[in-house]
């Protein structure tokens, strides 16, 4: 039996799980990290946020030659599809930032323990069959596609979104189960690269959780962009044929039985969380009903110095939230104070135009009674979004109607996912929709139509 004491044994190298050990090392712990695949990263960096931007990326980039360039006055043959090499580009991005975060751990003197970890006890963790102890572990092992019940996901014809980014080729037909983030992220690339896609939902509208108003206009135009959608749609099975699979659904409105056909059928239904093997269990440690590991405000679970992070308990499943959590456990580990503000944390939707979203929206605030003003400008309005076809969209500020002090954000353009971080330091400071009015903004930019929005919660937008 091999021992090897450590402060902090961290179990998962996502987001969550390797931001937790470089800070950890930065704050003079001596750090491992297990982690059983076999490149760092987790689902983000291998299979998820990253390699799904790359496709983002070429298709987009797809869309502008074919419908843009010429309206620039860019001639030349129409670019054709070489999936392998687009694959080959994906791959090498995923590459280079896994090693990136390998890299980082030498740096860092983080060790990273090769395999899958369970825990024995509080202080020790045993990966194949060897033992280490530490003073702390963090449990950080993230989150994994949730099938329908009944659904066989092959990862060929009936995928979760980790097939789907590596399909052998571009389906004609796409069906695409779930109108949430990883629906309408990989709908998109599908689509850009000539796919007919058909969105099938649930729920009355696409993007759940979103301001109703954002999800009205990204719904029209997501359906200019030729993606079909059935919305209001429960599906209750998938299966394979002989040329493809098929799906049925009942529409929600009288129960009408359908069905429809495609070559592949992804299901984004939904993540749950991944505690597998940890050995959970027996040790006692309390999970809620969906799987969740239950932790105190301080991330500690009922297990004293075992902590967990990210996607396995309660919050948004985002890369960034499980990574603040993983700073601030590595504060907590350390002696100080540790904090994550859940009342700011973004939420963006990578397609064109992007969607972003921060705080409260307008429903939230009614239900709470919250008295609020509105401030809204169009892109249209954006002389820099209209240069590069993006004025499609709009910035919505929800601000306090007595203080002015801003209470969310949610926004549909060109950037989006960029801007909306203005907005997220402005809420941290506890700013007022005047202050982010009263600071100049480079003209021309994307973000100006950020502080028309903020003018247009005072006395108006200009350009309006
Ligand atoms: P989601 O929860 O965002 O959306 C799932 C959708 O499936 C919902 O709209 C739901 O109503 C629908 N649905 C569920 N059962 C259904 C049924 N039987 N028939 C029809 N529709 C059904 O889940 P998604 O897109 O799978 O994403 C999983 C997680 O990953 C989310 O927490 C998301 O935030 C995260 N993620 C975040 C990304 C980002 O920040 N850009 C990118 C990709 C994933």
């Amino acid at each position: 039996m091999h021992m090897t004491d450590y402060d902090v044994i961290i179990i998962g190298a996502g987001p969550g799980g390797y931001v937790c050990a470089i800070r950890c090392a930065q704050l003079g712990l001596k750090t491992a990290v297990v982690e059983g695949r076999g490149s760092l990263g987790g689902t983000c960096l291998n299979v998820g946020c990253i390699p799904s931007k790359a496709l983002l990326h070429a298709s987009h980039q797809m869309h502008e030659a074919l419908h843009n360039f010429s309206k620039m006055g860019l001639r030349g043959a129409a670019p054709s599809l070489d999936w392998g090499q687009m694959q080959a580009y994906k791959a090498t991005l995923v590459g280079q930032n896994t090693k990136g975060i390998e890299f980082l751990f030498r740096k860092n003197d983080v060790t990273w323990i090769k395999g899958w970890g369970r825990l024995r006890d509080a202080r020790t963790v045993e990966v194949d069959g060897k033992t280490y102890a530490a003073k702390s572990v963090v449990i950080a092992t993230g989150s994994e596609s949730s099938a329908l019940p009944g659904v066989q996901i092959d990862e060929k014809v009936i995928v979760s979104s980790t097939g789907a980014l590596e399909l052998t080729n571009v389906p004609s037909k796409l069906i695409v189960i779930g109108a949430g983030v990883i629906g309408l992220e990989l709908g998109s690339v599908y689509s850009r690269l000539g796919s007919n896609v058909e969105v099938i939902e649930f729920l009355d509208q696409v993007a759940p959780g979103m301001d109703s108003e954002v999800q009205a206009t990204f719904e029209k135009l997501l359906r200019k962009q030729g993606i079909q959608f059935m919305l209001g749609a429960a599906v209750q099975g998938v299966e394979a044929t002989e040329v493809g699979a098929r799906v049925r659904f009942a529409l929600r409105r009288d129960g009408g039985e359908q069905q429809a056909e495609a070559d592949v059928v992804l299901v984004a239904t939904g993540r749950r969380p991944y505690a597998d093997g940890l050995g959970l269990g027996e040790l006692g440690v309390e999970t809620a009903a969906n799987g969740q590991i239950k932790t105190d405000g301080h991330w500690q679970t009922s297990l004293p110095g075992v902590y967990a992070i990210g996607d396995v308990i309660s919050g948004p499943m985002l890369a960034h939230k499980a990574e603040d959590e993983g700073m601030a456990v590595a504060e907590v580990i350390a002696g100080r104070v540790g904090h994550v503000n859940y009342d700011v944390i973004p939420s963006v939707i990578y397609t064109h135009p992007e969607v972003a979203s921060v705080g409260k929206t307008e429903d939230q605030l009614k239900d709470e009674g919250l008295a609020y003003k509105v401030g809204r400008f169009s892109f249209m309005g954006n002389g820099r979004a209209k240069a590069v076809f993006a004025g499609d969209g709009f910035v919505k500020l929800l601000a306090d109607a007595e203080t002015g002090r801003l209470l969310g954000c949610h926004m549909i353009g060109p950037g989006a996912g960029d801007l909306i971080h203005e907005i997220c330091v402005a809420m941290e400071f506890g700013a007022g929709a005047d202050d982010v009015a009263h600071t100049c903004h480079a003209h021309p930019t994307f973000s100006e139509a950020v502080r028309e929005a903020a003018l247009a919660c005072g006395d108006g937008a200009i350009h309006a």
